[in-house]
C-alpha cells in the first residue's frame, strides 16, 4: 500500500485569485454573448458584464501582484516552461489523446502542458480588460479597432476556459492527488515513494493514507 501526505500547494491567495478570475470570467462569457445576440435583455447583460469585470480585473491584480511577491507556484517562474518538462508535457498530450486512459504524469504544482497556456490566458485576460475599458470612448487605438479585438479574444478565451474545465475534471478522475478539491483547500496528497516531487531540499515524510483527514484540526 503506498503512503501519501497531504501537502499545502495552493495559498489562499492563489485560490482567491483562481475563483474571482474563474467565476468572473464565466459570468463575462454568458453575458457578453447575451449582449451581442440578445437585444431584448442586452442592457441587464450589459450592466452584468460591467460588475464581472470588475471583479476580474481586481482577480488580476491579485494575481499580477502574486506573480512578484510569491516565491513559490505562484511566482512568475512557475508559468515560465522549462525543458525538463518536456518529457511530462509528452506524457501529458498521451493522457488527454487516450482521454485519460494512459497514465497521468507526476508534478507539484501546474500541470506541466498546461503552464504556457496559463500564461498565456492571463495575457489574453489583461487583453480583455484593456480592450473593455476603451472600447466604447476609443473604439479605434493605434488603427485597431478594439470591439473587434474584445470579440475576438473573447471566442479564444471561452474555448480555452472551457478546455481547461473539461481537463482537470479528467485529471482530478483519473488521478489520485485530488486536484480540483486543492484548488478549493489548497491540498494535494503525494505518494511518499516520489520524494523527487517536494521539492529541492524537502521531503514528504510518510503518512498512512489511513490516516489522511486526522491532522485537519492540527492544521486549523
Ligand atoms: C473573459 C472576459 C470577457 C469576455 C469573454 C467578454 C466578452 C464580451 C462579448 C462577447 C461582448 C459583446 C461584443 C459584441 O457586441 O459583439 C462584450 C462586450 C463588452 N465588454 Fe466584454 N468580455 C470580457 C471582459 C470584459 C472586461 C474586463 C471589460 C471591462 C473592463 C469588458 C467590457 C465590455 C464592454 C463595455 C462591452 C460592450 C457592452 C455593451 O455594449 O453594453 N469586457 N464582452
Ligand atoms: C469552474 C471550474 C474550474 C475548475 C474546477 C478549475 C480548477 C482548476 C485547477 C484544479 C487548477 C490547477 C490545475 C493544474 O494546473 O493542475 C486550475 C488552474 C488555473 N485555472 Fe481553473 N478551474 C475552473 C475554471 C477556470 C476558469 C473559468 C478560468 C479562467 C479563464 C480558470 C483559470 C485558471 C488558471 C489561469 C489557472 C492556473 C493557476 C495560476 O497559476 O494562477 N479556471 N484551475
Amino acid at each position: 500500500m503506498n503512503n501519501f501526505q497531504r501537502v499545502s500547494v495552493w495559498s489562499q491567495w492563489m485560490r482567491l485569485a483562481h475563483w474571482s478570475i474563474a467565476l468572473s470570467v464565466l459570468v463575462l462569457m454568458a453575458t457578453g454573448w447575451l449582449v451581442a445576440n440578445a437585444p431584448s435583455v442586452a442592457a441587464g447583460a450589459g450592466d452584468l458584464h460591467g460588475y464581472a469585470a470588475s471583479v476580474l480585473m481586481a482577480g488580476l491584480a491579485l494575481r499580477i501582484w502574486l506573480l512578484f511577491s510569491d516565491r513559490g507556484v505562484g511566482g512568475w517562474e512557475a508559468l515560465v516552461p522549462s525543458g525538463t518538462n518536456l518529457p511530462a508535457m509528452k506524457q501529458m498530450l498521451i493522457f488527454y489523446f487516450t482521454l485519460g486512459r494512459s497514465p497521468l504524469p507526476a508534478w507539484y504544482g501546474h500541470n506541466p502542458l498546461w503552464v504556457p497556456l496559463y500564461a498565456m490566458l492571463y495575457l489574453f485576460l489583461v487583453v480583455m480588460a484593456i480592450s473593455g475599458l476603451f472600447m466604447q470612448e476609443h473604439p479605434l487605438f493605434a488603427g485597431i479597432y478594439l470591439p473587434s479585438i474584445h470579440r475576438a479574444f473573447a471566442g479564444i478565451i471561452t474555448g480555452l476556459a472551457l478546455f481547461h474545465i473539461l481537463t482537470v475534471i479528467l485529471q482530478d478522475i483519473r488521478g489520485k492527488r485530488g486536484d480540483v478539491s486543492a484548488m478549493l483547500n489548497g491540498y494535494k496528497l503525494f505518494d511518499t515513494e516520489r520524494q523527487d516531487l517536494a521539492g529541492p531540499g524537502k521531503q514528504f515524510p510518510a503518512v498512512s493514507i489511513d490516516n489522511i483527514g486526522r491532522d485537519r484540526k492540527k492544521d486549523r
